[in-house]
């Protein structure tokens, strides 16, 4: 995650840089500590007081500025844990891919052991010229990550290749920059999401799961260098940046799914709230109210967390979710057993801050050997990662 990490932000000269704005203000909520670097062209599209006021730090622009020393450049470069260049300009690009350091930004890319992201804008001629791809190129080969630009309506009036991704996908690049690979070459298979159950072409059943919690575990097991698969029921979620995403309308399909791409799997999470019952016929044309109030039968749906329990291989590890609303660890610890579990995440989903549609979850984890923990309330996100911290320490 990105708590406590410093994070040295270089601004390049691009329209784009007012999206930086709102990324200075994710990856301080996110507790990055964040020092802004601009060049002089990118203080002409935003004025450096706006960075200082959202970072609470003053900003860097020239090399040799009278009061902060001749060797501010190693100081800044040294402290970095990241340096992010964000809008990357291809005059900056070009810089860096090349050695040049004629200014701040670009001397502090040679002095810095950090991290290095580049985040491309510019219009798509410019960005799809090979001087610039092989720049890119060059760039990769040394280790730095790009961020590719959307496709779309670019500020120069042309359609393109060359867009700045949204803020939240730089700062989920962000993390991904920095944290540690511990997953690297696992594959994970984690679902999210409610299924809709038809009652005909126009109408379902569902529950109140938006995918947040499934979501958050596939970013957080991504940026700890794995490769994932999430199987979503529908939500108004974006797949996290890498993450392979299936869509699925209902628990049959969902059921598929994970048969197909649990056969993969190394770790299987299951944090979709899959229902539990599926109207026993589903009419064809819409069901019209002159006809009287219907009386809905229902049907179980397949239990996909027991099956994929009882195909379970040894060298998988399979992980349950558990949404009660009472008798919490004792219900937790009977689907742990019965469903051949390894882990199984317990919570209240009756509790404020916690369960359905919201950021944040209370939960308890219970390993099937091992002491049961008791978390306070947490973001999904930092929940996830303390998931993927227990799986790690037991299916090493
Ligand atoms: O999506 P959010 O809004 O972020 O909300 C998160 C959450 C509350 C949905 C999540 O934290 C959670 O608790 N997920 C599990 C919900 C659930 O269905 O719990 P359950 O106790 O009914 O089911 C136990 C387990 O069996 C779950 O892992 C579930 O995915 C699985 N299951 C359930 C029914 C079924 N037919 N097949 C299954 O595989």
């Amino acid at each position: 995650m990105l708590k406590n990490r410093q994070v040295l932000l270089g601004v390049s000269g691009g329209i784009a840089a007012y999206k930086i704005c709102e990324l200075v203000r994710l990856l301080i909520r996110a507790g990055a500590k964040v020092q802004v670097v601009m060049t002089e062209n990118a203080a002409r599209f935003v004025n450096p007081l706006t960075f200082e006021t959202l970072s609470q730090k003053p900003v860097h622009i020239r090399m040799f500025d009278s009061g902060t020393g001749p060797l501010k450049h190693i100081e800044l470069a040294d402290k970095a844990e990241l340096l992010a260049i964000a809008p990357a300009t291809a005059d900056i690009i070009g810089k860096i891919a090349n050695g040049v350091a004629d200014d701040l930004l670009s001397t502090l890319y040679l002095a810095t052991k950090a991290k290095v992201l580049v985040c491309p804008a510019m219009n798509v001629n410019m960005y799809e010229h090979p001087a610039v791809q092989d720049n890119l190129i060059n760039l990769k080969s040394r280790g730095v990550m790009v961020l590719e630009p959307d496709s779309g309506e670019l500020a120069c009036g042309w359609e393109g290749k060359g867009r700045l991704p949204e803020p939240e996908v730089i700062l989920e690049a962000c993390e991904y920059a920095v944290v540690e690979k511990d997953f690297s070459g696992k594959m994970f298979m984690i679902t999210a999401g409610p299924t809709r159950e038809a009652i005909d072409p126009v109408r379902f059943i569902s529950n109140r799961s938006s995918g947040k919690m499934g979501y958050a575990l596939s970013r957080a097991a991504k940026a700890r260098g794995a490769e994932v698969i999430l199987i979503s029921g529908p939500t108004n979620l974006r797949a996290p940046l890498g993450v392979k995403l299936v869509r699925v309308e209902n628990a049959e399909q969902m059921m598929k799914a994970c048969a197909k791409y649990s056969q993969d799997a190394d770790v299987i999470i299951k944090a979709a709230a899959v229902a539990d019952f599926t109207p026993r016929i589903k009419a064809g044309a819409k069901i019209k109210k002159e006809k009287g109030a219907p009386v809905l039968e229902f049907t179980r749906t397949p239990d996909i967390l027991g099956e994929l329990g009882s195909r379970k291989r040894k060298d998988q590890f399979l992980v349950g979710f558990a949404a009660e609303t009472e008798d919490l660890v004792k219900n937790a610890q009977k689907k742990l057993k019965e469903k051949n579990l390894d882990l199984i995440v317990a919570n209240d989903v009756s509790k404020k801050g916690a369960g359905f549609d919201v950021d944040t979850n209370i939960a308890t984890i219970l390993p099937r050997a091992g002491r049961t923990e008791y978390l306070p309330k947490l973001t999904k996100l930092e929940l996830s990662y303390k998931i993927l911290d227990k799986i790690i320490k037991l299916f090493p």
